[in-house]
């Protein structure tokens, strides 16, 4: 093993400049000593969409995208699935370490008495028109919490940083559900503090007349382990939104309403949305080697394939593949499924996926879980909001702690006019006056 040094010879001057490789990077700012003459502002890396820029340091998610490894905090999301409810993985995400038993009923606790949104949230909710979409519902009132929360802004310090994250790990479901039952004329449900974190959201989703909610273990089961698969995903375009928000000292409803806002999408959290979409449109088997055929063409995106990261099967897919069979054995299966299966067996073994690397991402089987649970397509990039508050939190917080962190704010090359001076409109002349 060599030196740690990166050499370069800019050959613009034949001069040579030694950079140090830390952690497999280079500091950006170093290539700024590599100048033309005095005055020269320095070289810079250009890198549209980040794709290989290390914008900061983390101790939260590990991903390896050539192999399919997601980990939490160093344990792998298979295990994390299996053995762990989404409150202790949001514990682990804020906190860095697995709760012990004392720690989770803590958290637990402080997390379910703060599910109740102040009256006055329900009627901002109400402002919206009928046909809403829940998600736009959801970002607008994360945004209005920060009103009813001054002290949220006090981001430096500990205590109110924990009071503002029970909370909001806590409202995002109730608001969640409240813009889901506007939508559908139903009135609003309360929590049901004996419930778990996702049998609450159930019952605030679903309860109809009965005095007492029941969830279905499975299903109860089943969206929990969601939650846990869309909890973090490292520096996602949310992720980064979240900490480039904070890093402005924002308070956190704000940032987490810009994370939201990134998160709508189609191409982030809205893809789930428009896979449904994509296979509705399909309809049926049969028509799927001519939907890959307008794919290849360039029409088309294949919704739910693909990833930035992943050039393989992305491993949280892989689970709901299996979550998918445990919850049809109480839904009833889901036609979409066998479109679905059909569209990845195709796509797997086309020239046009291989070559690029595109295999089903977590969002082509969620949809098609979703559904059979009776949940309305506008609701699924809802669903995953709830579960990535906990991994935007931990995003957010590791930024503000770390002292190398600034204020987020990129380069541009610029290639616009040069100096020009400007003409008032009444001396300009119009052009199409002969
Ligand atoms: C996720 C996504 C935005 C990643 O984009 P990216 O890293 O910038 O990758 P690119 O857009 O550069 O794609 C590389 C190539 O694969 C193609 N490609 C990527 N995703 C594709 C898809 N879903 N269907 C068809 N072609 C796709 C691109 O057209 C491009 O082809 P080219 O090299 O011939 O131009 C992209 O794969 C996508 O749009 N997927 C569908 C939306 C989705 O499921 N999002 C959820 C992510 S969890």
């Amino acid at each position: 093993m060599g030196k740690n040094i990166l050499t370069l010879t800019d050959h613009r001057t034949g001069e040579t400049y030694e950079l140090p490789i830390t952690n497999g990077t280079i500091n950006a700012m170093d290539l700024r000593k590599i100048k033309t003459h005095a005055d020269d502002f320095g070289l810079m890396s250009y890198d549209p969409g980040f794709k290989n820029t290390a914008a900061c340091k983390s101790k939260i998610t590990f991903i390896d995208g050539e192999k399919g490894i997601l980990r939490y905090r160093g344990y792998p999301i298979e295990q994390i699935a299996e053995k762990c409810s989404y409150l202790e993985t949001a514990s682990l995400l804020v906190n860095g370490e697995l709760p012990t038993k004392s720690e989770l009923g803590e958290w637990t606790w402080n997390i379910t008495h703060h599910t109740l949104l102040h009256e006055n949230i329900k009627k901002f909710i109400e402002g919206f028109r009928y046909d809403a979409h829940p998600m736009g519902i959801l970002i607008s009132t994360v945004a209005a919490l920060s009103t009813f929360y001054p002290e949220a802004k006090n981001i430096m310090d500990a205590e109110s940083r924990l009071l503002q994250t029970y909370r909001l790990i806590a409202k995002i479901p109730s608001i969640a559900a409240c813009a889901y039952r506007h939508r559908m004329g139903l009135p609003y449900v309360y929590p049901d503090n004996d419930l778990s974190y996702t049998g609450n959201f159930l019952n605030m989703l679903f309860k109809m007349t009965r005095p007492k909610y029941e969830p279905d273990p499975v299903l109860e089961k089943a969206m929990d382990v969601l939650f846990i698969l869309h909890a973090d995903h490292e520096q996602n375009c949310s992720a980064s939104v979240m900490r480039g928000v904070g890093s402005s000292h924002a308070d956190p409803f704000c940032a987490t309403a810009g994370a939201a806002a990134a998160l709508y999408g189609p191409l982030h959290g809205g893809a789930n949305e428009q896979v449904l979409r994509m296979l509705n449109e399909i309809g049926c088997k049969d028509n799927v080697p001519a939907y890959i055929k307008r794919v290849k063409d360039g029409g088309v995106l294949l919704m739910g394939f693909g990833h930035r990261v992943y050039k393989n099967y992305d491993p949280r897919a892989k689970i709901i593949k299996q979550i998918a069979d445990k919850v049809f054995e109480v839904t009833g299966r889901n036609f979409l499924l066998d479109i679905a299966l059909e569209l990845e067996k195709i796509a797997l073994e086309d020239e046009y996926f291989i070559k690029r690397k595109l295999y089903p991402n977590v969002d082509f089987y969620s949809g098609i879980i979703y559904q059979a649970m009776g949940f309305p397509v506008e609701l699924y990039p809802v669903l995953f909001a709830i579960g990535r508050t906990s991994g935007w939190i931990a995003q957010w917080q590791e930024m503000l702690l770390d002292p190398q962190q600034k204020i987020a704010r990129p380069r541009q090359i610029y290639l616009g006019e040069e100096y020009r001076d400007c003409i008032p409109v009444e001396k300009a002349g119009d052009p199409t006056e002969a």
